[in-house]
């Protein structure tokens, strides 16, 4: 198992070997350090329940350390004058330096959150485009020229916000500060970022390895540690300009009570229960294979997934059979074995959540189709789990469940599967699936949702907007919007 001439193995004992080195502390102004009150928590391995190793728990005081850092650093000449091309050229660099590591940080989150070793490598290989497209944006953050008379010119600016407090959850951890980091350097903003309690190991390697590429110290700063303290003093300091927030609704929420204490500006990514509609005219097999995989991918602890399989009536048997069979072929296991498809839940009480829905859809009177078997043996698995015949006002189809939990969702028509389809307090994504140009133009039009796919499901680009309608959030992450939602405007008259 340990044989070395296996890639994945070696990637593995690499990254247990940087894991188990020690020093896991906070990044504030370009030094490692313990938290200021010597408090560590444990980093757990969700596939195997062992402890990998402790981190330094940051909490009020650090973030007031970290904010000073922040702070110097946003109005230090090295980075507030520094030019956009050599930005651009920091960016790249980071880049360069991910794409050298994409096998031991892929290793690292895969410990650290359970994930496969294949999926982590799929969202580390993402990270490195991320970074080059906020690259190229770097000189590329325009003004305008305001048409007047004569005698004045106006003109606008757009500005860095100054120090951005970024708060990410456990799921993709490697993509989540990526995103982050990428979008706020490129707009000249510092950072901190304060990963989540449950996986924060690749964001501590991702900043060692940016610190090598020669950042001004203090641009960006790492402080893992817990959301009640950590998270919150970060929401609530008066030195901090923006939060960026991916997570819970509810904790959306508290973010922007906590933001009023400066009225600083936030921008939330929240959770979702999108719905994937599949119509009788549709390629229904390549819809079923993508349904499967966006339920199942990442043991469905992601806020676009498919959640709700919204199925016209006359092909509804036939899509849930498939789908349970091919659902039924994502083995669960060692995130490291080749043929391992699922990794576990995050944790111990997040099982326990995605439980308690397999049974309200058993007891709301779902009919379950596959799953609903407990997991013997060690690691916090839950096998693709499908309910069928599922009305959308039950729990189970209204509630973020963050598991590999798929709720099929029988419709007559357009009208009703959009009516179903956004009858649902989130916004986040949506599909649809038809042969029909116009009836697809038609349906993505009506679904109220901030990203959508006409006969795919789930893909990404970093060009292409990313955010919520309704409770799913606030602004937007990727594309031109992005930019807007880093920066801010100055306008300025001159008089002739
Ligand atoms: P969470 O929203 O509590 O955690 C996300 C991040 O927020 C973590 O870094 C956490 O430390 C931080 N946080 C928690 N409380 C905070 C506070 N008061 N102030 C500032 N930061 C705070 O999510 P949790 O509890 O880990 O997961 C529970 C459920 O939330 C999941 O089952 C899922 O439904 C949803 N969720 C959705 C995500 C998404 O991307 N849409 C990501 C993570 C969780
Ligand atoms: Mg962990």
């Amino acid at each position: 198992m340990t044989n070395s001439s296996n890639p994945a193995q070696a990637a593995r004992a690499k990254a247990l070997a940087w894991i188990l080195q020690g020093g896991k502390r906070l990044l504030i102004g370009g030094q490692w350090i313990e938290a200021a009150s010597g408090k560590t928590f444990e980093v757990i391995n969700p596939a195997t329940e062992e402890r990998l190793c402790h981190v330094a728990e940051a909490d009020s005081a650090d973030v007031d350390a970290a904010v000073i850092a922040a702070r110097k650093a946003f109005e230090a000449p090295s980075w507030a004058t520094l030019s956009p091309h050599a930005r651009t050229r920091a960016l790249l660099r980071i880049a360069d330096k991910i794409e050298q590591h994409i096998d031991e940080l892929a290793a690292i989150e895969s410990l650290d959150n359970g994930m496969p070793l294949w999926f982590a490598q799929g969202a580390v290989t993402a990270t490195v485009d991320i970074f080059r497209y906020y690259a190229g944006w770097c000189s590329k953050v325009l003004g305008t020229t305001i048409p007047s008379d004569g005698s004045t010119l106006i003109y606008t600016l757009r500005e860095p916000l100054g120090v951005c407090g970024q708060i990410i959850p456990w799921n993709v951890p490697i993509l989540m500060a990526s995103i982050k980091f990428a979008n706020a350097l490129c707009c000249g903003n510092t950072v901190i970022l304060k990963p989540a309690e449950l996986a924060c190991l690749t964001s501590i390697r991702l900043a060692e390895l940016i610190q090598e590429t020669d950042l001004p110290p203090g641009v960006i700063n790492v402080l893992p540690g817990f959301g009640a303290t950590a998270g919150a003093a970060l929401a609530q300091h008066l030195g901090v300009d923006k939060i960026a927030f991916t997570g819970s609704t509810a904790i959306g929420k508290q973010i922007v009570r906590d933001a009023t204490s400066n009225l600083k500006k936030v921008t939330l990514e929240l959770g979702g229960k999108a719905p994937n509609v599949v119509f009788a005219d549709a390629d229904i097999e390549k819809a079923v294979q993508s349904a499967v995989k966006t339920f199942c991918g990442n043991s469905g602890q992601v806020c676009s997934a498919g959640t709700r399989l919204f199925v016209q009536e006359s092909i509804h048997d036939q899509v849930s059979e498939r789908v349970a069979q091919l659902a039924a072929t994502w083995k669960a296991g060692d995130p490291f074995a080749a043929d391992t498809k699922l990794g576990p839940l995050i944790s111990a009480k997040q099982r326990e959540r995605v439980w308690s829905y397999i049974g309200a859809g058993q007891e709301g009177g779902a009919s379950l189709r596959l799953g609903g078997n407990a997991w013997s043996g060690a690691g916090y698995f839950v096998e693709p789990t499908v309910f069928d015949n599922v009305r959308n006002g039950m729990r189970i189809a209204q509630e973020e469940i963050f598991g590999p939990v798929l709720s099929i969702i029988p419709f007559k028509d357009e009208d009703d599967a959009v009516l179903q389809g956004n009858d649902t307090s989130y916004g986040l994504s949506a599909a649809v699936w038809t042969r029909d140009v116009s009836r697809a133009h038609k349906v993505v039009r009506a679904l109220k949702a901030g990203r959508l796919w006409i006969n795919t499901f789930g893909e990404s680009d970093p060009a292409m907007a990313f955010g919520g309608y309704k409770q799913s959030g606030w602004g937007r992450e990727f594309g031109q919007e992005s930019i807007e939602a880093y920066t801010q405007t100055k306008s300025i008259m001159v008089r002739m």
